[in-house]
């Protein structure tokens, strides 16, 4: 869906009689009844940039960006449905051709690619969780090399969006994974688009964020490090699970929503907290509890090993058996 009419780049020297069959003249925001320039303008702010956006989005959300009612969103909201012409239901034979063009990103460890069915897919949330110095951060940066390999050698030949909510994000690694699969470091680097979050709001912001970008450059991958650290940070007593989950669950929306649309493979990290209950077995969790295990298609648990081993665990997947996987960290990044 281009916003950007790619007449414009022509330089000017075209008379602008007649441009050659463009496909759907892009209807604004500001054509929707009830939606002027202000309200286009929040809504555009709020990351609602074209009709299918507000499309699926849920009437409260859109009240609350553009600040209107929830009567008056959703009238928008059907309107946009009206004329972005959504197709409430999609044959199986749609669905089975947006499968078809689902990807699949190395890890760079055989035994982890296939505990995971092939690789890193593309439309899913995949969830490394661990405690601190699991791995999971290395496993993020070197997703973001990876997915910028050619496809024969498990690559999407895509960029990379890096969400980096710790300040963990190191350049350095990149160049070391980089030659470790014989990629141009410099190039790779140029692929990677690093943000540094600063709170959850902000962090939720960058998906929109994230939603521009990928209109101009392949992304195929964005890592989203950690998922859940500002979150917990900032919702601390009992009383404020409830709308910590709530806001958790909206950035796990948006995220999905940002897989399925650009073909991306979407990864985040996620610490654990104590199990004071447990008393035999591992005494940790993933924090988020529900909203995350629902949301994250594939979740995997690393612990550590004999250095610099870590064993990578898959958890509670759908359609594929539970197993395990041995992998090491490396100077070069992940390995067998
Ligand atoms: P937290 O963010 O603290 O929860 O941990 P994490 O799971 O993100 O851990 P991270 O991915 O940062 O893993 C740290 C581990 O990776 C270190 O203990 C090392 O074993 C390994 N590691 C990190 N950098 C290098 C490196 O340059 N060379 C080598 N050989 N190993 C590294
Ligand atoms: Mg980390």
């Amino acid at each position: 869906m281009p916003t950007k009419s790619p007449n414009r780049a022509a330089g000017g020297a075209e008379a602008p009689s007649e441009p050659p069959e463009e496909p759907k003249p892009e209807i604004a925001l500001e054509d929707l009844p009830g939606v002027g320039q202000t309200t286009a303008d929040k809504l555009r702010e709020a990351g609602y940039t074209d009709l299918m956006e507000l499309a699926v989005a849920s009437p409260g959300d859109v009240a609350e960006a553009a600040e209107i009612g929830t009567a008056s969103a959703q009238k928008i909201i059907g309107e946009a449905r009206r004329r972005a012409d959504v197709g409430q239901f999609e044959s199986g034979t749609v669905l089975l051709a947006r499968r078809k063009k689902l990807g699949r990103i190395t890890t760079n460890a055989k035994a982890l690619d296939e505990l995971l069915g092939g690789g890193v897919e593309t439309q899913a949330i995949t969830e490394f969780s661990g405690e601190f110095g699991s791995g999971k951060t290395q496993l993020a940066h070197q997703m973001a090399v990876d997915v910028q390999l050619p496809v024969d050698q498990g690559g999407l030949l895509g960029e990379a969006v890096y969400i980096d909510t710790e300040g963990t994000f190191r350049p350095e690694r990149v160049v070391d994974m980089a030659k470790g699969v014989g990629l141009d470091p410099e190039t790779t680097l140029a692929r990677i688009h690093v943000a540094r979050a600063y709170n959850s709001n902000h962090q939720m912001l960058l998906v929109q964020k994230a939603q521009e970008l990928a209109r101009e450059h392949p992304i195929r991958l964005l890592a989203v490090d950690s998922l859940t650290a500002h979150f917990r940070a900032e919702y601390l007593g009992r009383g404020e699970l409830a709308p910590r989950q709530q806001l958790l669950n909206k950035h796990l929306h948006e995220l999905s929503r940002f897989g399925d649309a650009y073909n991306a493979a979407v990864v985040v990290t996620n610490q654990v907290s104590a199990r004071p209950d447990i008393l035999f077995g591992d005494p940790t969790r993933p924090i988020g509890g529900n909203i995350v295990a629902h949301a994250a298609t594939y979740r995997v648990y690393l612990r550590k090993s004999k250095p610099p081993r870590r064993i990578a665990r898959l958890i509670d997947s759908p359609n594929l058996p539970e197993g395990e996987a041995v992998v090491s960290l490396t100077s070069e990044g992940i390995r067998d």
